[in-house]
């Protein structure tokens, strides 16, 4: 009898078989970022035996690069983080570029919402309920972009032009009058989606993570998980050190 020699996608699944976990790293500190994307990855259906988990920096033994948000856009800023990340760890990284627009400010603070006032959270709020203030247009609106890079920027997605995978989502609402709820992060004590009665800061992960900026911008990711865990099949022992990448955990 003659043995049939397997096809590439046979010889893909076999080798993803036998690598069951294969980690994707955050390119973020931010831990409440870091809650919401483990959510989302915990519910990502398994490619055959092998699952996508998400690894953070702190799982990490290698120094991760500090990176200036210098982009003019979400898109760039999110590819300037993921690439670095990429790169120095040695395995597909993951970020997240994300701000909140106000209509009334013509669309400020957008890219620049983490950076908009200095101090913490609570002091951004208030300096945007302080603009706000005596405007009764409240339309406002968060916009998340998430990028996948490659260690080696190798183009898996058949665009020419393109070596990374980027998807935008975006959530509509209003800004309340003052900060309502102690959940979250950010400015989500002032922004109620629409469609609900209360503020992000007061509807917790149950409801945000069906409905966020980034929870839509992940339904696109999800559609390409299959062709990242390819991609890291067949580069695992090009440029991987067992499926960790250069860093260990
Ligand atoms: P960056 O993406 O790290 O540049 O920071 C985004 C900034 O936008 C955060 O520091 C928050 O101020 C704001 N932001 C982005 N996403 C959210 C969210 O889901 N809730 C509240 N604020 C957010």
């Amino acid at each position: 009898m003659t043995k049939t020699k397997p096809t590439c996608l046979t010889r893909l699944r076999k080798r993803l078989a036998k690598m069951r976990e294969i980690k994707i790293l955050l390119a973020s500190g931010n831990r409440h970022k870091a809650r919401e994307f483990s959510g989302f990855f915990s519910e990502l259906p398994p490619f055959g035996d092998a699952k996508l988990a998400l690894l953070s920096p702190g799982d990490l033994s290698c120094e991760l690069p500090e990176v200036e948000e210098t982009g003019a856009s979400y898109e760039e800023n999110a590819l300037l983080k993921a690439a670095a990340f990429a790169r120095a760890a040695g395995m597909p990284a993951i970020a997240d570029d994300s701000g909140i627009e106000v209509r009334a400010l013509g669309g400020e603070p957008g890219v620049r919402s983490a950076r908009a006032a200095e101090g913490s959270d609570p002091d951004r709020v208030n300096w945007l309920l302080d603009r706000m203030r005596g405007i009764r247009d409240r339309v406002a609106c968060f916009t998340a972009c998430l990028v996948i890079a490659f260690p080696n920027g190798k183009n898996i997605f058949g665009a020419a032009e393109r070596d990374y995978f980027s998807a935008e989502g975006r959530c509509f609402g209003t800004l309340a009058e003052t900060p309502r709820g102690t959940r979250g992060f950010g400015y989500d004590p002032v922004f109620t989606p629409d469609g609900y009665g209360a503020t992000f800061g007061e509807l917790g992960d149950e409801i945000k993570s069906r409905i966020s900026h980034r929870a839509i911008a992940f339904k696109g990711v999800a559609q390409i998980v299959p062709s990242v865990l390819k991609y890291i099949a067949v580069h695992h022992n090009e440029n991987c050190n067992g499926d960790l990448g250069r860093c260990t955990n």
